[in-house]
């Protein structure tokens, strides 16, 4: 039996990667090995996003552009995935008549069994069943011939509990469950024998790591995952505000691999939109642990995430939010227009914001946040940062248009981050060949040079 060819799509936030990368790792004991060419596909697997409407829409219009294909390969198995999967479930099914498969986000597991089904009997399943717990092989190691990056992603748990009212990941990623740590460290042990040197820790809410199963808590964990040998950095994300504790600040100082960024979505700067969107935490309160955070480490990187235009958002309430991002100057923002969900609370909440008035304020927190990205970013011109080098340069053309010259001499391009997430990039003269092998996943000094809007530019120290 020949090799058979899976293609995967992925929208979505990191989790959805991470789970991309378990289909591959689940699919691969069955013959199945990953393409990039549609055409040539066996299986062809959507995993998709459910958190803005917009993400829903992409998800159909690409199953859509699928319907020619299949018409000409109907042994073609089509399947959706992930959070509008679990959302839609049966629905999928009659609006789109060439789609084989529709699985969940607990489904993941039972991948194997469902596609080996539609290839033997060539019926039409939806598998949206989930379970208030993880069980021991909800979760398999990744496939090696994945883990070539130098950076991975690594799902510590699942679903959330704290039903914010305009987001739909509680009804389709269910409740909120932690992997054991036994089982976390033994992935992060995996992947670093693969070249990992780099993980990001996700869960829709780490702080409350293991607190329901009573494991250690998320701490604890990074103490242990702190102690993998050849690991070099560990990020983790993403933070609740109210969950934040400063056991998990002091752990910024203690652990030398843990980065120094923390991504803390404060959502509004206005007390009532907070509490109409159930947040659980008012602007001072969180005004007090960016504070508390940077006393702690005064380094340290803060993200986080905005929603303009949350139902009822006065033009004042929204000034509160741009007078918050003013005070606290984060290193860079995700700014989000508020999108009605189905199942989420806030879809009945009345007085919705118009449009044009959601597009404007989004456009006053970009400008806003814009000048404060540059500023952070020229404040680390002249000084030596480490980065830990993620490979060449991906975006050669938009470096070259504002790169300074250097000295004249030609190289290659290379790329990395620091600790607190910034992108640098720099020169190496030298061949990519010789040079691939002895760069990425390496950490160096790097004089910073120049700062860019989105990037750093630098030269090696060694
Ligand atoms: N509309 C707009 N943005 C949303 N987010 C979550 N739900 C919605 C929604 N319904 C944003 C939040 C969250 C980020 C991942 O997406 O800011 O932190
Ligand atoms: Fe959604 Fe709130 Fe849970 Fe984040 S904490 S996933 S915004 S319900």
């Amino acid at each position: 039996m020949g090799l058979k060819k899976l293609f995967i799509n992925t929208i979505g936030c990191q989790m959805n990667v991470y789970d991309s990368g378990q289909i591959q790792s689940r699919l691969a004991p069955l013959g199945y090995e990953p393409t990039d060419n549609l055409a040539i596909a066996d299986v062809i697997i959507l995993n998709t996003c459910a958190i803005r409407a917009k993400a829903e829409q992409k998800a159909f219009s690409f199953l859509g552009r699928l319907l020619p294909l299949k018409e000409t390969k109907p042994e073609l198995i089509i399947a959706m995935g992930g959070c509008v999967a679990q959302q839609e479930g049966q629905k999928v099914l009659s609006r789109m008549p060439h789609v084989d498969l529709v699985f969940g986000t607990h489904a993941i597991r039972r991948l194997p069994q469902l596609i080996q089904r539609i290839a033997a009997t060539r019926c039409r399943i939806v598998d949206i069943e989930m379970a208030a717990t993880i069980s021991a092989d909800d979760f398999t190691p990744s496939h090696p011939g994945l883990s070539s990056d130098v950076s991975a992603f690594v799902t510590i748990m699942r679903g959330c509990d704290n039903y914010c009212t305009y987001c739909v990941v509680p009804y389709v990623r269910g409740r909120e469950a932690s992997r054991t740590p036994d089982e976390i460290v033994s992935e992060i042990e995996h992947l670093v024998d693969h070249g990992v040197r780099e993980v990001t820790l996700l869960g829709q809410n780490v702080n409350s790591y293991g607190q329901k199963e009573g494991f250690c808590n998320f701490a604890q964990l990074l103490d242990r995952v702190n102690r993998i040998k050849d690991l070099v950095r560990i990020r983790f994300t993403t933070s609740h505000p109210k969950d934040l504790s400063e056991e998990l600040m002091l752990a910024f100082n203690r652990l030398e691999k843990l980065c120094p960024h923390i991504h803390l979505p404060v959502q509004s700067g206005a007390d009532a939109v907070l509490k109409r969107m159930n947040r659980r935490y008012n602007r001072q309160q969180y005004l007090d642990k960016i504070g508390l955070l940077r006393t702690i480490h005064p380094d340290i990187a803060i993200t986080s995430d905005i929603i303009v235009g949350f139902p009822g958002e006065t033009e004042e309430e929204f000034e509160d939010t741009m007078s918050l991002i003013d005070q606290v100057g984060f290193d860079g923002l995700f700014a989000f227009i508020y999108s009605d969900r189905p199942n989420a609370p806030a879809v009945r909440f009345e007085n919705k914001i118009d449009e044009a008035i959601k597009k404007e304020r989004l456009q006053k927190v970009l400008i806003c946040q814009e000048a404060f990205t540059r500023k952070k970013n020229r404040a680390l011109t002249g000084s030596i940062q480490e980065i830990l080098v993620d490979g060449l340069s991906k975006h050669l053309n938009y470096i070259s248009e504002d790169r300074p010259t250097h000295d004249g001499k030609d190289g290659m391009q290379w790329s990395g981050r620091t600790g607190t997430n910034k992108i640098v990039h720099f020169m190496q003269e030298a061949p990519a060949d010789a040079w691939n092998q002895m760069l990425t996943g390496r950490t160096m000094e790097i004089m910073i040079e120049k700062a860019m809007s989105h990037s750093l530019w630098g030269r090696p120290l060694s």
